[in-house]
């Protein structure tokens, strides 16, 4: 590096290499566990104002929106950060409905013009909207969220969330914009997942779960028992083989993947829970924390800034995770999920995610059961998956589903948004 050269200048030169043939020199390591990650990824609730009122949501609480200039301090210091890490970085937008912040086609444009990659979690908004968005740049990725089938999903979201949301698509797809649909997991919707993919083929780049952190208003409904939450599990891997739009998160999906001699998914965010490791997620008024799903802070960005927060004593015992996963064999690229244990009353740190399967992985993924899945549909999981391997190591891995994370050998996607 040249003695004058500015961390930004860095950054895209890092960029630049990652998307090009040169290989990403690799610094954040955990010194917990066998992982290594060439990304990082902020994910900034700029607002909690929303338009909206979701009966499952984890944080409704009025904090004060960060102003321009703090802004533009935050991502000065992500820039920094990524730079002295040697890490590609991401910001992922969100809120809150994150347009309703004041600034915010300021702090997008600021964000991209700091080379960024730079996603959005979002409620649909006006075409006009994302045509100023475009007009900057286009994101990485537009989510937006739906909880089931039309009649389940209005009750959680509110009357005609999802009409508006099949609305917004078919912008989405005609301003080329990457598009996910994000379903939360709950008793209500477990069955209606796959139908609801399923309905959504054509009209969406990805669909994907995840698992209901009971905190926050979220408390107030019903978890799958685990019996259905592996049954869905299964249903979920097989549908996939004719639906490639569905797509993984959840780390436990690697159990069954380790059962079958796949190679595992980056699952949460790269590898496997990400918490304060190759992901932050920040609040509106500054406060950093592990993981947005469950009350876990780490520190403040404009007090501490995000070094200090990410070297600090609370973020090294997240990113440890849970003690009970110690010496299991897919701990790199699983370790549960915090945000689960912790909504369900237990101590995430010292005991394990409550849906985890693995002492029953024979019952549930027996050899058995591999012999019975018909021989075309093992041929076609393993295509699908070598075709995979290869769009991966083709593109420039800062895109796109990062919990999707689908991680082949070395080869790293983009962390993830949760
Ligand atoms: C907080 S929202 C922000 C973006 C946008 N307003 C939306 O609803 O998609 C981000 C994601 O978190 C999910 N979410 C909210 N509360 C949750 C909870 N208690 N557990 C798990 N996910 C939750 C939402 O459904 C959404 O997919
Ligand atoms: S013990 Fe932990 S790392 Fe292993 S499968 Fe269960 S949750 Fe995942
Ligand atoms: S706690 Fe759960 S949601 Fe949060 S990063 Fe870890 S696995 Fe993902």
């Amino acid at each position: 590096m040249a003695p004058s050269e500015s961390s930004g200048a860095r950054l895209r030169r890092v960029n630049e290499r990652a998307g090009g043939s040169g290989s990403v020199r690799v610094v954040l390591r955990d010194t917990h566990h066998p992982r290594e990650a060439s990304r990082f990824a902020l994910q900034w609730h700029l607002t909690h104002a929303c338009e909206m009122h979701c009966r499952h949501c984890y944080d409704r609480s009025k904090l004060s929106p960060l102003g321009y200039a703090d802004a533009v301090r935050v991502l000065d210091d992500l820039v920094a950060f990524c730079a002295r890490h040697g890490v590609i970085g991401s910001v992922i937008l969100s809120g809150g409905n994150p347009f309703l912040h004041p600034s915010f086609f300021e702090i997008y444009r600021a964000a991209i013009e700091r080379r960024l990659g730079v996603g959005i979690l979002g409620n649909p908004v006006p075409r006009a909207d994302l045509e100023r968005l475009v007009a900057i740049a286009k994101p990485r990725y537009y989510q937006v969220s739906l909880e089931g089938l039309e009649s389940h999903n209005d009750s959680i979201r509110g009357p005609g969330s999802y009409r508006a949301v099949i609305d917004f698509l078919p912008v989405l797809k005609e301003l080329g914009i990457e598009s996910y649909v994000m379903v939360t997991l709950t008793r209500g919707n477990v069955e209606e997942i796959v139908p609801l993919g399923r309905l959504l083929a054509g009209r969406v780049d990805h669909l994907c779960w995840n698992r209901l952190s009971q905190v926050g208003e979220g408390a107030a409904l019903g978890a799958p028992s685990r019996d259905q939450f592996v049954t869905f599990l299964r249903d979920y891997i097989l549908a996939r083989v004719t639906a490639p739009h569905l797509m993984f998160k959840d780390n436990l999906v690697n159990i069954p993947r380790h059962q079958l001699g796949l190679p595992l998914y980056g699952g949460c965010t790269g590898y496997g829970c990400g918490a304060a490791f190759n992901f932050v997620a920040l609040l509106p008024n500054g406060d950093v924390h592990a993981c947005r799903k469950f009350p876990s802070k780490i520190g403040n960005v404009l007090e501490d800034g995000l070094e200090a927060a990410y070297q600090s004593d609370a973020a090294s015992a997240y990113r440890r995770g849970s003690t009970a996963c110690d010496g299991c064999a897919i701990r790199s690229r699983c370790g549960g999920c915090l945000a689960t244990a912790h909504g369900s009353g237990l101590d995430a740190l010292r005991e394990r995610d409550p849906y985890c399967f693995w002492d029953e992985r024979d019952e549930w993924f027996p050899e058995a059961r591999v012999a019975e899945i018909p021989k075309d549909t093992r041929r076609a999981i393993l295509a699908e998956h070598r075709a995979r391997s290869v769009a991966v190591s083709g593109t420039d891995g800062s895109t796109s589903c990062v919990g999707i994370a689908e991680e082949t050998g070395s080869a790293v996607v983009s962390p993830e948004k949760v």
